[in-house]
């Protein structure tokens, strides 16, 4: 292998991995919105990326932003992009909105009130309306496109998402160059829905689930090549198995088979540099199993194992079947039909479970992570020592 190359691996910075495995469709998706953009074309809508955490919903939005910077790329003899990046936190008041695309000294604003029939502006004595900052955005688009990048956005509020994404519509309807992508788990649904921007059904979402089994051989098998370290079929086929195709655990894996290549100064990985290697590999993982099962005490750790046994032997889990098995456990745990809806939220918002856009089906965030939680309660079976052969119901391995 070539030395003083730094271990190009990446598990858990939310940082671009060495090799975007997998997301062509994902990425073909944004490339189209992105050159309308660069056209000054204002029919597109804007963009959601949901997926459970570690499916790589930061890789992309670094991809998309990478992509509108690239030189002779979409934007190469047309007006330069301003790409801004966010954070909700930096999102608070509906006001820090327009803060996103104005210099904040040329508008003041006392307050904006969201309400049933939209936002409304409260205006300071020098008063500009809501429909004069639309102009105004509308007008500095027109200048420099602008696209607005917002990860997390499940924390947003749904005030702010909502004015959020009123805003970029008014101002693509006045002809100004806007994208907005917003990239956030499961619960980013409901904030959409709270928001009231009912034309957020009709914008283009990208949802991320687990890779392919092929794309998660490509993942670690590129970038050991790149440094030139070769792995056999059969090896890497172990690998991906052990991962679930989950991107975090991939990256986890490629890291820890890395350094172990590089100790030994090898340049191809045996069975015997696997069994190094999963150390490593494992403990990162138990780190991650142990943060999810912790997020659950008590009572509701009970009812989450009892509700772990049900998903590994359903294979479809539409919501009233979820429903269902929700309330018979409670009912089992003497607790009432009131706490039914929390705990379909906390399902959701801790990724033990999720539903992609527009499926029926209730799909599981980390399969494995469902095997953890049932045998982690009991003590029973392998957990998670060595590579851990799946257990496949369905599509999935458990
Ligand atoms: N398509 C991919 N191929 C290979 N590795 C990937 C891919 N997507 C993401 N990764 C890697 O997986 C890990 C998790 O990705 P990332 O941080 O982007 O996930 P995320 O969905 O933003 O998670 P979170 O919700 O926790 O912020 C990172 O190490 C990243 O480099
Ligand atoms: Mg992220």
């Amino acid at each position: 292998m070539r030395s003083n190359r730094e271990n190009p691996f990446t598990p858990g910075f939310g940082a671009m991995p060495p090799y975007l495995a997998g997301r062509e469709s994902a990425q073909d998706k944004i490339a189209t919105i992105l050159t309308s953009v660069a056209k000054g074309n204002a029919k597109h809508g804007d963009l959601v990326i949901i997926g459970p955490r570690g499916t790589g919903k930061t890789a992309l939005l670094q991809w998309a932003a990478a992509s509108a910077n690239r030189k002779k790329g979409v934007f190469f003899r047309r007006k330069k992009p301003r790409i801004v990046l966010a954070l909700p936190k930096t999102l608070k008041r509906e006001e820090d909105v327009f803060g996103l695309f104005l210099n904040r000294k040329s508008f003041t604003i006392d307050s904006i009130e969201t309400g049933v029939r939209g936002a409304r502006a409260n205006w300071a004595a020098t008063g500009i309306s809501l429909n004069d900052l639309f102009q105004r955005t509308a007008e500095h688009c027109r200048r420099h496109p602008t696209i607005v990048l917002i990860d997390e956005a499940h924390k947003l509020s749904p005030e702010c998402c909502g004015l959020l994404l009123e805003t970029t519509q008014s101002v693509r309807l006045l002809q100004g160059a806007l994208l907005l992508i917003l990239a956030g788990t499961p619960g980013l649904f409901d904030v959409l829905v709270r928001s009231r921007a009912t034309f957020h059904e009709r914008g283009d979402k990208i949802c991320l689930e687990l890779l392919s089994p092929e794309a998660a051989a490509d993942a670690i098998r590129i970038p050991l090549a790149a440094d030139g370290i070769a792995i056999g079929e059969d090896q890497l086929g172990r690998i991906v198995a052990d991962s679930q195709c989950y991107p975090y655990f991939l990256q986890a894996w490629g890291k820890a088979l890395w350094a172990v290549a590089k100790k030994h100064d090898s340049s191809s990985i045996r069975d015997e540099q696997i069994i190094n290697a999963s150390t490593e590999a494992g403990t990162i993982r138990q780190g991650l199993y142990e943060n999810r099962r912790d997020q659950w005490q008590g009572e509701d750790r009970r009812f989450l194992v009892e509700l772990a046994k049900i998903v590994r032997t359903q294979k479809t889990f539409d919501r009233e079947a979820l429903e269902e098995a929700v309330g018979t456990i409670l009912a089992r745990q003497q607790r009432g039909e009131a706490h039914v809806t929390a705990m379909m939220e906390k399902l959701v918002a801790t990724d033990f479970l999720w539903k992609p856009w527009g499926s029926r089906r209730y799909i599981p965030g980390i399969p494995s992570l469902v095997s953890y939680v049932i045998e982690a309660e009991h003590e029973s079976g392998p957990m998670i020592e060595g590579v851990r052969e799946p257990f496949i119901v369905g599509e999935y391995a458990w």
